[in-house]
């Protein structure tokens, strides 16, 4: 599989709007080091910090000096290897809304205008536009240029439109990368190899093999410093919106004929449209909404979403949604797909659970009265994991039914550091591969099924039920699902 090819790259510029903020630090400087450590990173490749803050580059230096090392396992971090990516690193002062300030990066960009150049706009989203037309007017944009967006591309389809026009306007689609982290996490590739590169699930992977989805994001962090943007944001537009619903195209798309990054995104985007509309009532009745509330974890009390920093007292934003989800389409017909994410809850797990059905006839005496089915269970966090559920006999003299799981532990097999998404990503970005990034009718497609869910919310005033932090969520969601008869799976 081709996903990501082993060429070197070609000299570039990666010019870090946001440099200084918090996802530079912690993600996107790390993984740029540690790409430069594999050798992956040419000679002549420059990341040029891009920020408000006046330093110059090495009052920039020092600053990561001083804090990605924690970003970093002590493990992972050669000194040597450090001192020499930090000589790739420069800083340009600008203030991104005011045209004339870009003059600094004009100058630093001057005579490479021949060399591949990644405007990364790690910045809120409030500041798309200004940036793009900022340095269309300061006459940077080349035609290697390419532009990187975090997510959350708007707050709803209108919203999102007017963004993508703008960036439009300047940018070609082809030179947009819109990123959802998720997509770099090795295994969701590693769904598509499973799928896509071994016949065995193929035939299985239908409404008349399989009964139910379930797919969770929990995560046991809260807000933390984020109140502030998340009381306006939610839950929904978070987390649902792009990387539950990636997770769910990527379990449901049909194969695509090939791994080019049109062929694999045409597929996702017909999932995408085929999911049923949830409106009105029905999207309050296939929907929950929770709000943690102050519990503890092993290590002590947490405070409740309405304590936090910048958060209204009144606040009746979801940290916590539940869906219950339907494709419309001869492979899905009568599936379910349940959705859920949280933050605050019981641990930090990612994971994908495929329920087969059950046998028609059972001849077995078991203990359990088979009452689970055969489980794909796909674990992205905490750790990276296959694991298939199976019947067997259990040794002894009697025939006695046990379910036991076929374990593949990622860690143990390729045993590894395991690569932070983004490298992946922005090394697919200098590359100009954008088969693991968000293609304009996708984003508009996934806030096309998300609008009328929030909309409801409104329209019916459906409050977020509190959930103790340090649990599953509200009990609304076992209610959900049990409505199916099914239980979320939280072994
Ligand atoms: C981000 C959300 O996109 O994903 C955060 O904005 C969330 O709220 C984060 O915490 C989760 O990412 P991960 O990779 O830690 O699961």
């Amino acid at each position: 599989m081709n996903l990501i090819s082993n060429e070197s790259l070609q000299p570039f510029d990666f010019i870090l709007f946001g440099g200084t903020g918090d996802l530079s630090i912690r993600k996107l400087i790390p993984s740029l080091y540690f790409r430069h450590c594999e050798q992956q990173l040419p000679e002549d490749g420059r990341i040029i910090g891009v920020g408000r803050t006046d330093y110059d580059s090495d009052g920039f230096r020092n600053m990561l000096n001083e804090s990605v090392r924690e970003h970093i396992e002590e493990a992972d971090f050669d000194e040597g290897s450090w001192q020499a990516f930090l000589q790739r690193v420069h800083y340009c002062a600008v203030d991104v809304s005011d045209v004339g300030s870009y003059k600094p990066l004009i100058e630093i960009l001057a005579g490479r205008e021949e060399e591949v150049r990644v405007f990364y706009l790690s910045v809120a989203p409030s500041l798309f536009t200004a940036i793009t037309n900022g340095v269309h007017e300061a006459g940077l944009i080349t035609e290697k240029s390419r532009v990187t967006l975090e997510k959350p591309l708007g707050r709803d389809q209108e919203s999102a439109e007017a963004i993508n026009n703008s960036l439009s306007a300047v940018f070609k689609e082809e030179q947009i990368y819109r990123i959802d982290h998720y997509l770099g996490k090795e295994t969701v590739q590693n769904l598509l190899a499973l799928r896509f590169g071994n016949a065995l699930f193929e035939p299985l992977w239908r409404s008349e093999r399989i009964s139910d989805v379930q797919i969770t994001i929990a995560e046991s962090l809260g807000v933390e410093g984020r109140g502030g943007f998340y009381d306006q944001t939610g839950a929904l537009r978070d987390m649902v919106q792009n990387h539950l619903l990636q997770l769910l195209v990527i379990i449901a798309m049909e194969p695509p004929v090939s791994i080019d990054p049109d062929a694999v995104r045409d597929e996702k985007i017909k999932v995408l449209r085929a999911l049923k509309p949830l409106r009105g009532i029905d999207a309050v009745e296939n929907s929950v909404r929770g709000q943690y509330k102050a519990g503890a974890y092993g290590d002590g009390p947490v405070p409740g979403y309405l304590e936090g920093e910048d958060v209204p007292d009144d606040s009746n934003t979801e940290t916590f949604v539940a869906l219950r989800a339907e494709i419309g389409s001869w492979r899905w017909e009568g599936v379910p797909f349940f959705l859920r994410t949280g933050k605050r809850m019981e641990s930090k797990t990612t994971e994908i659970v495929i329920n087969f059905r059950k046998v028609p006839h059972s001849i077995f005496d078991t203990a359990d009265g088979m009452s689970t089915p055969n489980q794909l269970i796909i674990r992205l966090q905490p750790e990276e994991s296959i694991r298939m559920r199976i019947y067997v006999k259990a040794w002894g003299d009697d025939i006695q039914l046990q379910p036991v799981y076929l374990n593949l532990d990622f860690n143990d097999v390729f045993q590894k550091r395991k690569m932070i998404a983004y490298e992946r990503l922005l090394l697919d970005v200098i590359r100009g591969n954008p088969t693991l990034f968000m293609r304009r009718d996708e984003v508009a497609a996934a806030w096309a099924w998300i609008d009328p869910i929030r909309q409801a919310w409104e329209q019916f005033q459906y409050p977020a039920k509190g959930y103790t932090a340090g649990t599953w969520g509200p009990s609304a969601a076992n209610a959900l699902i049990s409505r199916d008869g099914l239980r979320w799976n939280e072994d």
